[in-house]
C-alpha cells in the first residue's frame, strides 16, 4: 500500500479560501478522479462536509474527533494513528491511500507518505487561508511534470506534478 497526498495548490501553496477550494483548473477534477478511482480516499471533516457525499467507487474515510453522523459506507476515524494501524494489514497489497485534505490532514500524513500528487497553478491567490505543507526537495524528487496551458476558460497555466520520497 502506498500513502499519497493529493492536492491542488497555487504558487504560494494555498489550497482553500473561506471553506471552499481556492481554484478549480478544468482538468484537475478528471485527473483526481482517474488517480483515486478504486482506492481509499481520506478527508478531514470540513472537506468532507464541503463535498457533501462519499466519492463513488472509492473507499471513503473521514477524520474527526467528534462523534459525527456520516452517510452509510463512510468510515470514521479519530486519529492518523488509528488509520495507519487499521490499514497496516494492507501493506503488501496494491491499494493506495489518497489523503485529500485539508490543511491539517496534509500536515499530519506528510511524514508517512510515499508520493505527492500536486496540481500547481501558476498564480498566487491573495485570499488563500489554508495551505499545503512545505516539503523539501532534499527528501522528495519530481518523477513527472505535465504542463496544461492557460485557456480562455481558465487564465493560468497549471502543472500536474508527481513527487516520490527519495
Ligand atoms: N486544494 C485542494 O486540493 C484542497 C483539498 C482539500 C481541501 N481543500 C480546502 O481546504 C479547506 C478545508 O481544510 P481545513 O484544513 O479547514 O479542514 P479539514 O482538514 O478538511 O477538516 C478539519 C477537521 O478534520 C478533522 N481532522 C483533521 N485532522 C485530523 C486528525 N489528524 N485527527 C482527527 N481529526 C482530524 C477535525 O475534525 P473535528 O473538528 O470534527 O474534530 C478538523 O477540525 C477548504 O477551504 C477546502 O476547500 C483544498
Amino acid at each position: 500500500m502506498t500513502i499519497n497526498l493529493i492536492a491542488c495548490i497555487d504558487k504560494s501553496r494555498g489550497i482553500g479560501s473561506n471553506g471552499s477550494l481556492l481554484t478549480k483548473p478544468p482538468l484537475d477534477f478528471p485527473h483526481f478522479k482517474k488517480l483515486t478511482m478504486g482506492n481509499i480516499v481520506v478527508f478531514g471533516r470540513s472537506t468532507f462536509e464541503e463535498i457533501g457525499r462519499p466519492l463513488t467507487k472509492r473507499h471513503n474515510i473521514v477524520l474527526s474527533n467528534q462523534d459525527i453522523k456520516l452517510p452509510n459506507g463512510v468510515y470514521h476515524y479519530k486519529s492518523v494513528n488509528q488509520v495507519l494501524r487499521e490499514y497496516s494489514s494492507y501493506a503488501e497489497e496494491n491499494v493506495e491511500l489518497f489523503i485529500c485534505g485539508g490543511e491539517r490532514l496534509y500536515n499530519d500524513f506528510l511524514p508517512y507518505s510515499n508520493k505527492i500528487y500536486l496540481t500547481i497553478v501558476d498564480h498566487s491567490f491573495q485570499e488563500a487561508d489554508r495551505h499545503f505543507p512545505e516539503f523539501s526537495l532534499d527528501e522528495w524528487k519530481v518523477t513527472s511534470s505535465v504542463k496544461n496551458e492557460a485557456t480562455n476558460e481558465y487564465p493560468y497555466d497549471y502543472y500536474f506534478v508527481e513527487y516520490a520520497k527519495k
